[in-house]
């Protein structure tokens, strides 16, 4: 593998690690269960035989709450695709894919169109890693976009996306690593593509307060915030060569939905979901745990 490969895929190589510790807790464990996960991540082999709770112990090293922060935005976004599916969505486009395998590992009715956004190099590999004959194939178009200088529009709608049919987009993890303008662009887009029909935006974000006043971004007694959100930055600009370079404030990010015609309907963050999702299966957080500094939000477009 060549090295520009993996710098360009090194946070989603991140993630999908998260997602492999998560599965190995076991079925009555786990919040989720992604079993293509290791397919994707260097060492993999190494953490399999580590297991779930060295694991989890060694990503507390790195910062406490990381991992579980991870696994509540996939789960969140999880229930939302389910729910949006059983509801009768028709086309699910997801931007910055990544080795998100939910295509795969959810139960999603074959009515679904699947659209995976992300550049051509990740894809690449990822088509490479993937077993054939996986549930729901047939339904999932790779469509190769750089957002930050091309267009998602002309992309979309030469790989069969339908303007007139009900979508839900999801943005996990990415709005940090490209700037404004093509968060911005790629959101017009969005609504231009979504006009005729109605649709749901997903997105995580960074708050803008992990620069600026950092012990707000983590739950109440939290070690070392500020030496802490300085190593998480660091981590992803030098480890994963993917730097973060947007963050947004609640009401910058509302005015940004707002012009492209998506109203908040939810904003949460892993203190939110913590007792839901970690609860059930006595995993729980406490309050000087929890890391906080990303939000998940759902917005919708207004249907007339
Ligand atoms: C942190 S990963 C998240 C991946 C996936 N959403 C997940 O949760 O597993 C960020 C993803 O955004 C993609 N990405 C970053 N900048 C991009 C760009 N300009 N155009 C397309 N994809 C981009 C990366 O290739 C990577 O797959």
């Amino acid at each position: 593998m060549s090295n520009s490969i993996f710098t360009k895929d090194g946070t989603a190589q991140g993630v999908a690690k998260q997602r492999l510790i998560e599965t190995m807790a076991g079925p009555d464990k786990r919040v989720i269960n992604d079993p293509y996960a290791d397919r994707f991540i260097m060492g993999a082999g190494l953490m399999k035989l580590m297991g779930h709770k060295l694991n989890v112990w060694l990503a507390e090293k790195f910062a406490v709450g990381f991992h579980e922060h991870i696994i509540s935005r996939t789960r969140f976004i999880d229930d939302l695709i389910e729910k949006s599916a059983t509801e009768g969505v028709e086309q699910y486009v997801i931007l910055g894919a990544g080795y998100d395998s939910r295509a795969h590992r959810l139960e999603l009715p074959s009515s679904l169109r699947i659209f995976e956004v992300d550049q051509p190099e990740v894809q690449d590999r990822k088509r490479s890693k993937l077993p054939k004959g996986l549930p729901n194939s047939e339904n999932v178009t790779y469509v190769p976009v750089d957002f930050s200088h091309q267009s998602l529009t002309e992309r979309l709608l030469d790989s069969g996306f339908d303007k007139t049919k009900s979508t839900v987009f999801t943005l996990e993890g990415v709005t940090q690593y490209i700037t404004k303008e093509a968060f911005n662009s790629t959101m017009e887009e969005m609504a231009m593509l979504s006009q005729e029909a109605s649709s749901i935006f997903v997105l995580s974000f960074v708050n803008e307060l992990l620069n600026n006043k950092p012990e707000d971004c983590f739950g109440k007694g939290y070690l070392d915030p500020e030496k802490k959100a300085n190593l998480i930055k660091d981590l992803s600009a030098k480890a994963a060569g993917e730097p973060w370079i947007s963050f947004y404030s609640i009401e910058e990010l509302e005015g940004l939905l707002a012009q492209n015609g998506y109203s908040i309907t939810e904003n949460v963050t892993l203190e939110d979901l913590n007792s839901l999702y970690f609860g059930p299966v006595d995993r729980a957080l406490s309050e000087d745990q929890i890391f906080k500094l990303e939000h998940f939000v759902i917005a919708k477009t207004k249907i007339e």
